[in-house]
């Protein structure tokens, strides 16, 4: 496994293999790699000649310095798990090189589909996350590029910037990794508490819920319900958003959309969880 620093001699390598009309895949991370991630290389291994797997805290994607400093990291545990997974190349920029001119993220715009959860939440957000991964795509530029379904709203906006941007590279969405409890998996899910750990598989529960209550209640009841049920855990719900999986907007009726998915955030202390189901 290649391990680079710097973006000149990740280029450089990569040079050879561009040459010789190999495939790269690439799989963005931010570390405190888990199965989820695991599983996102093993399927950019099987589509492409090359994966290259990037490890770095984007600070311009945190809205709240005390979160960014308390995003777990363990990049020996990470090397060892990518060297496993048979991951060809490491890519661990520094603040410094991803940010020449400083900590800024650039200014985009989604249609509409920035607005909503994640982005309501936390300003700012997805500018972070779309000037970090556009200078990972013009670092690497990848065959194909591979992103979690837990980060639904990000991999819409992700499948939108390749538009805007016209990159030639194919957004491969992968379905969410999730504890036997239907926990979903998250780098976040370390600095649970066991109490918190313990209630975690509620959310999914809850999430399920969802499907059953669509028969027999309208969307606006079906919310009230899930914050109801949400107040028998110890989790502070954050957000419950029903919404069309393309536009992200927030649906009135079950015939509203053919593809509808159900968002979660919740509070488990300190530590802030997400979590999605697709309902239709
Ligand atoms: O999903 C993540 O881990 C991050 O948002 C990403 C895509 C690596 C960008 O920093």
């Amino acid at each position: 496994m290649q391990i680079f620093d710097s973006i000149d001699s990740l280029q450089t390598w990569l040079k050879e293999i561009q040459k010789a009309d190999k495939s790269i895949g690439f799989v963005p991370t931010m570390g405190a790699l888990h199965e989820g991630h695991i599983t996102l290389v093993n399927q950019s291994n099987q589509d492409n000649d090359i994966t290259v797997c990037s490890v770095f805290v984007n600070p311009t994607q945190f809205n709240n310095p005390e979160d960014l400093d308390k995003y777990p990291r363990d990049i020996k545990k990470d090397l060892k798990l990518l060297e496993a997974a048979n991951c060809d190349v490491v890519f661990l920029p520094t603040v410094a090189a991803m940010y020449p001119d400083g900590e800024k993220s650039e200014d985009f715009e989604f249609g509409g589909l920035e607005n909503q959860m994640e982005g309501k939440y936390r300003p700012g957000h997805f500018d972070g996350v779309a000037t970090i991964v556009s200078r990972f795509f013009d670092i690497v530029k990848p065959t194909k590029a591979y992103f979690g379904e837990k980060d639904f709203q990000q991999l819409r906006i992700i499948q939108e910037l390749v538009k805007q941007k016209d990159y030639h590279i194919q957004i491969i969405p992968m379905p969410i990794a999730r504890e036997r409890s239907g926990l979903a998996l998250s780098s976040r899910n370390t600095r649970l508490t066991p109490t918190y750990k313990e209630a975690a598989p509620e959310i999914f529960r809850i999430l399920n819920l969802i499907k059953d209550w669509k028969n027999d209640f309208s969307v606006n009841q079906t919310i009230i319900k899930v914050e109801e049920e949400f107040l028998k855990t110890p989790f502070e719900l954050e957000y419950i958003l029903i919404c069309d999986e393309l536009s992200l907007e927030p649906i009135s009726n079950w015939d509203q959309s053919e593809n509808i998915r159900a968002f979660i955030a919740a509070y488990a202390g300190d530590v802030r969880l997400i979590d999605n189901l697709k309902i239709k």
